[in-house]
């Protein structure tokens, strides 16, 4: 299989196509205009290998897109380029619209035209995979879980953007029969993210004595699931999802903010005693809230495990250790893909 993976440079896409190259015989064209949030550097042990190609194209740009999919003639697409930071979609968001929901629209364009002039297995097989977010259901109270049935109400601009690009791919399925599936996932955490993400950055800042700031009281409730389970249950719905299908994907790993600080924290007394600010914890630093930001997030993840046998492998408490022990022996990866503008400032909080 030949699979065009959008945003294969980023944190999601880039454990995809690791996993793909490592762990698989199926060829990756990686789609991606390598915007601040996309690094090569995530992919220089497989990028020699000849099932490897990389194209540096934009999603908005619907010339190339029809050049790509002419050029490589795929078996199937999994749409993971996005603007994913609701921080930044607070202070800009026209970037999420133009990325998430056009680019989106673009690509179901040139797919669903590429995909009508296929014949035979080719046809039949073919699959463009949406990968989504749970912050499309909103938030919950302190009871409930979100489930493939949950009605949509997007919070953010981020989430809104990623609901209406949800919107619409499961009108090319509905009104088409464009074959599609579609993932919604929880919070991911693990090695190469971008240090705007609440762990890398808290593990980065503590390294570095700097205040780590808490919005609010702490108390945001998310669901926690280690990138490679991600990844592993994406390449899995692409196989064997049934068309026009929605899963959710989620960790069972339900924990407040405050708590997550607090574990990096005392993973680093342990990892890293006797820097000048510990505990860490001391760094701790409570800031105004994000405004309309979610209370909490809880996925029902039960049809992907019943219908497709996936189940996370990783606990939190095993997947935040090796997360934050990666960052420390990759200090060099978080130099370089910080070396742009983005100096781990607060972003977000809808003043100019
Ligand atoms: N990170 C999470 O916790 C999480 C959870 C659920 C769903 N998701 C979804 O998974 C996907 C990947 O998330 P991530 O955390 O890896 O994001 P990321 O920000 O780390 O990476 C996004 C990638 O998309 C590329 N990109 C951005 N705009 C583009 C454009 N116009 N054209 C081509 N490429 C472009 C970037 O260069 C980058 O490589 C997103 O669609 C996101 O909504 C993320």
């Amino acid at each position: 299989m030949k699979v065009i993976v959008t945003g294969g440079a980023g944190f999601i896409g880039s454990a995809v196509i690791r996993q793909y190259i490592q762990n698989t015989k199926h060829e990756v064209v990686n789609l991606d205009a390598l915007t601040y949030a996309g690094n090569l550097e995530s992919l220089s042990m497989i990028s020699e290998d000849p099932r490897y190609q990389f194209e540096h194209v934009d999603i908005r740009d619907i010339d190339q897109l029809r050049r790509v999919f002419e050029q490589h003639q795929p078996d199937a697409i999994m749409h993971l380029a996005a603007e994913s930071h609701v921080d930044r979609s607070i202070d800009g968001p026209a970037d999420f619209i133009q990325t998430n929901i056009v680019g989106t629209f673009n690509l179901l364009d040139v797919a669903k035209k590429y995909w009508d002039g296929l014949a035979g297995e080719k046809k039949d097989s073919f699959r463009f995979h949406h990968v989504s977010t749970d912050e499309v259901y909103g938030d919950l109270e302190a009871t409930g879980f979100f489930t493939e049935e949950t009605a949509y109400e997007p919070s953010s601009p981020y989430s809104a953007s990623k609901a209406s690009s949800d919107h619409l791919v499961r009108a090319w399925c509905r009104t088409y029969g464009f074959p599609v599936v579609i993932t919604n996932c929880s919070n991911n955490y693990g090695p190469y993210q971008f240090p705007e993400k609440l762990i890398p950055l808290v593990t980065l800042n503590a390294l570095e004595g700097k205040p780590l700031p808490i919005y609010g009281k702490g108390d945001q409730i998310r669901d926690w699931l280690y990138v490679d389970d991600h990844a592993k249950a994406l390449r899995l719905v692409l196989e064997t999802g049934k068309n026009g299908e929605t899963y959710n994907i989620g960790g069972h790993n339900e924990k407040t903010n405050l708590e997550v600080v607090k574990t990096i924290c005392a993973i680093l007394d342990d990892l890293v005693p006797g820097a000048e600010n510990t505990p860490y914890e001391n760094l701790i630093t409570y800031v105004k809230d994000r405004p309309g930001h979610d209370v909490r997030y809880a996925i029902d993840a039960d049809k992907i495990a019943k219908d497709l046998g996936w189940l996370p492998e990783e606990t939190f408490e095993s997947g935040i250790k090796k997360t934050i022990q990666w960052y420390l022996d990759n200090a060099e990866w978080s130099q370089h893909v910080q070396d742009g503008s983005y100096m781990r400032e607060r972003l977000g909080t809808g003043e100019e």
